[in-house]
């Protein structure tokens, strides 16, 4: 018996709202989260997509849960492996604020996974200018990086640590990466391309409620790019909301952030007619609900995330495009 079909029964009638919004979680899973004609792939492939672990070895509580991340980044990796990915991405914020010890608990967990791992920063991973050190531990040569899935190729950015005029964060992909990438997608068949930051055009989907952290600051070189190699998926984080845009034809799906509701990852199955979507949780009912009720008491920005994940979990698949050519996404708040 589905979740779903449990939910229906009386005696599994949720009477608060942190259950409710955990029971949702779990129904999703039980049904596509997306369907894509692209990417596709001659070999049936698997991705997981892990963002925003925020991993803290001694950090407590906020609507992070950050006695929890450790936990739940290792156990989130184990489960992706037990269901067959071929290769795990991980979108950025691995840690809470880029402290040494947390980098160093990350590289330990990442080290005992036993399929390839691709990396990008996330701005909580990069704080100071600590690019060099995030690249030395976390890829061969720094960024780009490329991972080949047999057809299929994965690509993740750096979009965390260019520094604007006052030293302030910027979210920018720097133009020499840039230029790799050209040349990276001039010879790749398939590309999925990875940033923590996000395609423009989130904004246009929630209502006036909520806004959201703005995206890649020049999105447009970037997207010039993408679109000029054909690239049919960008994945990021960063907003902790699951969402999807299209931007000049290139779909923008936004992860959740795994630390927070609805504290779970995604998996990618490609094959030769296209991709679809599903998402998972490692943690429990109890530990997703508890999740969700934290996000209710941190912060009214916190609580809307939250409030907002759990009716993307309702009304999935957020597209469809075999059933509904068009593709069109709705969006995320109708009212
Ligand atoms: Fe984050
Ligand atoms: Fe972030």
């Amino acid at each position: 018996m589905s979740v779903e079909e449990l939910a229906e029964r009386p005696q599994f009638a949720e009477d608060d709202a942190a259950s409710a919004a955990a029971l949702r979680a779990f129904a999703a899973s039980e049904r596509p989260l997306a369907r894509f004609d692209r990417p596709r792939a001659a070999t049936p492939t698997r991705v997981a997509v892990v963002s925003d672990p925020h991993v803290s070895v001694d950090a407590e509580g906020t609507w992070k849960v950050f006695h929890r991340t450790q936990e739940l980044f290792r156990e989130t990796l184990a489960d992706a492996e037990r269901r067959g990915a071929d290769a795990i991405v991980v979108s950025g914020d691995l840690t809470k604020d880029g402290e040494e010890r947390d980098i160093a608990c990350v590289r330990s967990i990442l080290d005992d996974v036993g399929v390839p791992v691709l990396v990008v920063p996330g701005n909580h991973d990069v704080k100071e200018r600590r690019v060099a050190r995030f690249e030395r531990l976390f890829t061969d040569g720094g960024f780009p990086v490329r991972l080949s899935l047999g057809g299929l190729d994965v690509v993740g950015l750096n979009s965390a640590t260019a520094l604007g005029p006052d030293g302030e964060e910027a979210a920018t992909v720097s133009d020499a990466q840039l230029e790799r990438l050209d040349g990276m997608l001039a010879d790749s068949a398939e590309a999925i391309v990875v940033s923590h930051h996000n395609l423009p055009g989130l904004a246009a989907h929630v209502g006036d409620d909520w806004a959201p952290h703005p995206p890649v600051e020049n999105a447009d070189a970037l997207l010039d790019v993408l679109s000029r190699h054909d690239v049919p998926l960008h994945l990021s984080g960063h907003v902790h909301l699951l969402s999807l845009v299209r931007e000049r034809g290139v779909r923008g799906l936004v992860s959740p952030g795994l630390c927070s509701f609805p504290q779970s990852y995604l998996l990618l199955d490609v094959d030769e007619t296209g991709t679809t979507v599903r998402s998972r949780t490692a943690a429990t009912r109890e530990q997703v609900a508890a999740a969700y009720e934290a996000s209710q008491s941190h912060s009214a920005r916190s609580s809307v995330i939250s409030g907002l994940n759990a009716e993307q979990l309702s009304n999935l698949p957020l597209v469809d495009e075999r059933a509904d050519p068009t593709g069109e996404i709705r969006p995320i708040r109708s009212d």
